[in-house]
């Protein structure tokens, strides 16, 4: 199958797995409203479509692996309407449209931001034929580990708590990994075990290549807010700079930040050469990733 072809094939199977998942979060129908605002507003999905390459690579059945592809894009989603807020970035527009906050109000905003999270860890502790209940637990702890203050939200502490302020190059990586590289560790790794046959050799590979990419989506991330137009991003170009944020282009410079990324890519490559042809799409994406233009 082309890798499109490949690709809508997923995204459009988390979308609708969301929609039904959503669909039944009506409790109070302006939360569940802003839920869906902030799930499906054109995001690129790069999180589940690890979740799924991931369980494809290790010969897994998809449906094992619907509910972290899932769970990845609301833990993903409510980190972005958080970090839109006033009290963290202060964004106004988000894939193109005004913020949750912007569009509904704030304290929706967080509630909204609060529900997604509890959604995603109902979605993968609710019983399944589909995965043993030890490998669910193992996801369960992954999605934990890479969305709480040892991973996501450690990251942005770490990035709000040092905006105006001189950092180092360690510091820089060492916040990168926690507030993007994280979720991206968490996805393959959950993509991998739902397969119920990954290997401690193939997830330490696995962990590898999602280190390099994950480090280097968020170096993207910083040379597109320089680089980037505000249109194709669909979200405020400078921001950054105009915050003073602590970024890869900030610290080595813009040919410097472009380097780095190269390197990342170049490793990333490296780290699933074991596994053959096999890890096409993997390597499709280590690029996708460097030559995104939003
Ligand atoms: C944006 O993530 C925030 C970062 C972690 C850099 P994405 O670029 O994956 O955002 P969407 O979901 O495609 O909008
Ligand atoms: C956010 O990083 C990463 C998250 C954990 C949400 P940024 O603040 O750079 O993301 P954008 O640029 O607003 O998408
Ligand atoms: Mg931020
Ligand atoms: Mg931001
Ligand atoms: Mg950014």
């Amino acid at each position: 199958m082309e890798m499109k072809q490949q690709l809508d094939r997923y995204r459009n199977r988390v979308e609708q797995a969301l929609e039904h998942h959503i669909a039944n979060q009506s409790a109070a129908p302006l939360l569940q409203d802003a839920m869906r605002y902030s799930l499906f507003n054109g995001g690129k999905r790069v999180r589940p479509l690890l979740v799924y390459m991931g369980n494809q690579l290790l010969g897994g059945n998809l449906q094992a692996a619907d509910a972290a592809a899932c769970a990845i894009e609301c833990i993903h989603s409510y980190s972005l309407v958080h970090d839109d807020l006033p009290a963290m970035d202060d964004d106004d527009l988000r894939r193109g449209k005004p913020t949750c906050h912007i569009e509904f109000d704030e304290a929706t905003a967080i509630l909204a931001g609060d529900a997604l999270q509890a959604l995603a860890f109902e979605l993968l502790s609710t019983p399944t034929h589909d995965i043993d209940a030890s490998t669910q637990l193992r996801i369960l702890t992954s999605l934990a580990q890479g969305s709480g203050a040892m991973g996501m939200v450690a990251g942005q502490s770490i990035d709000l708590s040092h905006v105006g302020k001189a950092m180092t190059l360690e510091q820089l990586e060492n916040m990168h990994r926690h507030k993007t590289g994280a979720l991206i560790c968490s996805s393959i790794e959950m993509g991998a075990l739902s397969s119920g046959q990954a290997t401690a050799e193939d997830l330490l590979a696995l962990n590898t290549y999602a280190r390099h990419i994950g480090l280097a989506f968020q170096v993207k991330d910083d040379i597109l807010d320089i680089e980037g137009d505000t249109e194709t991003l669909g979200k405020p170009q400078g921001s950054d700079t105009e915050q003073d944020k602590p970024t890869y282009p900030a610290l080595l410079g813009m040919a410097g930040a472009k380097q780095k990324l190269a390197l990342l890519n170049q490793q990333a490559h490296a780290s699933i050469e074991n596994f053959g042809d096999a890890a096409q799409p993997l390597h499709w994406l280590a690029d996708y990733i460097v030559e995104r233009q939003y």
